[in-house]
Order: C-alpha cells, then structure tokens, then sequence
C-alpha cells in the first residue's frame, strides 16, 4: 500500500464508532472494515513501522512477534511509552491506550508473555508525562533489552537484530 493510501485511511478516525463507510468510497477494497484503533497505527506509525510491523529492520525495529516483550518487565512496559514517537502522540490517552495495546498484542502476537496486562488509559497518561529527551535513545534502549531478556530469555535473539544492525552501521561509517 502506498503512502497516500495510508494517508486517505485518516479520514476514518474522525467517523463515530458505528459508520459502516457505506456512504464513502474507501481507498482500498481491504478498508470497511479497518478499525479505528489501526486507522492510528497506519497514520502514525505505520510510516515507519510499516504496514504490518515490519519495514525496514535495520533502521527501525520490528514490531510484529516483537512489540509484546516489552510487556516481560516494567522498564520494558514503560520504555514502550516513553518513546518520544509514542509519548508526543497527538492522540488522547484512551487512544493511545488503545493503539500500544494493539501493537503489542495485535502485531506483538507470540512474544506477548503470558498474564501480561493490557495499558490502561491512566497508565498511559502517567508516563506519556515522561518523555525521553535528555539522553541516547538508543542507550536507554540497551539497557531495556538487557532487563527484558533478563525476564524473557526467549526474546534475546528477535530484539537484539536491530542492535546488531546499528553497531554494524556504525562500523561501516567509520
Ligand atoms: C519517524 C519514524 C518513527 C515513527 C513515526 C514511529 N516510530 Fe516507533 N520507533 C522508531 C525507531 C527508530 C525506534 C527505535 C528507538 C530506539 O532506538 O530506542 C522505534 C521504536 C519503537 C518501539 C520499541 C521497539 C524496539 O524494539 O525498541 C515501539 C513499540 C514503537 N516504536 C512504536 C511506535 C508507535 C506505536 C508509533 C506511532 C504512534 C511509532 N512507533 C512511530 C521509529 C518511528
């Protein structure tokens, strides 16, 4: 799918909850029955993400079997959040909620940890209020895989390939 027709999807969050699209023409034949929740995703972060939670892996990390580790330990919970992507999100907290519970229970899939809570709507308000700013967000970064891995071995292999990916760009630039 094109940009553009992620754009045109847009148009839908702002439809009451019950419209059936019936009375517009919708940009593909895939979008009756596209929900709101990914009408977000799409608009927001599906640019970079990609359409499914896999784009490009070495530049940004994969969300699909992926997003739902971060759900292994509360520093992984809250990093999810904290991201600036996230956190300066133009949707209320509700949504918001919504959305991060999409992504790491939808696109998340298998790597969702067993009883893991979805985000509340207070939750999310609470620690949007503490975006990162003032350090690497990639060392921040680190320092969450190292604690999710702690708490979900399993997880090491899939989040580590965009570490790897870094570390090797950064080699080559040098
Ligand atoms: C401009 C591109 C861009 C956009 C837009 C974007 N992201 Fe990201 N996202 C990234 C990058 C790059 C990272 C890696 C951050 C880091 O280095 O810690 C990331 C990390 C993440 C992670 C953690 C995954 C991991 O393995 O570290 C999640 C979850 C996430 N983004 C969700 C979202 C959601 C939800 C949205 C939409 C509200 C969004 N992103 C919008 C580029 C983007």
């Amino acid at each position: 799918m094109s940009i553009t027709a992620i754009l045109a999807f847009s148009g839908l969050s702002s439809l009451p909850a019950h419209a059936d699209g019936g009375n517009m023409s919708p940009a593909s034949s895939d979008s009756p029955a596209l929900s709101q929740v990914r009408a977000h995703y799409l608009v927001g972060c599906g640019g970079c993400h990609g359409i499914t939670g896999i784009s490009a892996s070495d530049v940004v990390p994969d969300l699909k079997e992926q997003a739902g580790y971060f759900l292994c330990s509360p520093k992984g919970r809250e990093y999810m959040i904290h991201l600036p992507n996230v956190a300066f999100s133009p949707l209320s907290s509700a949504d918001l909620a919504d959305l991060m519970n999409y992504v790491a229970f939808g696109l998340g899939g298998n790597s969702v940890p067993v009883g893991a809570r979805p985000y509340t709507t207070a939750e999310v308000a609470r620690l949007r209020q503490a975006p990162f700013r003032n350090y690497s967000l990639q060392s921040y970064r680190l320092d969450v895989v190292r604690d999710v891995i702690h708490a979900c071995p399993q997880a090491a292999t899939v989040i580590h390939a965009y570490d790897l990916a870094l570390d090797k760009r950064e080699i080559d630039n040098k």
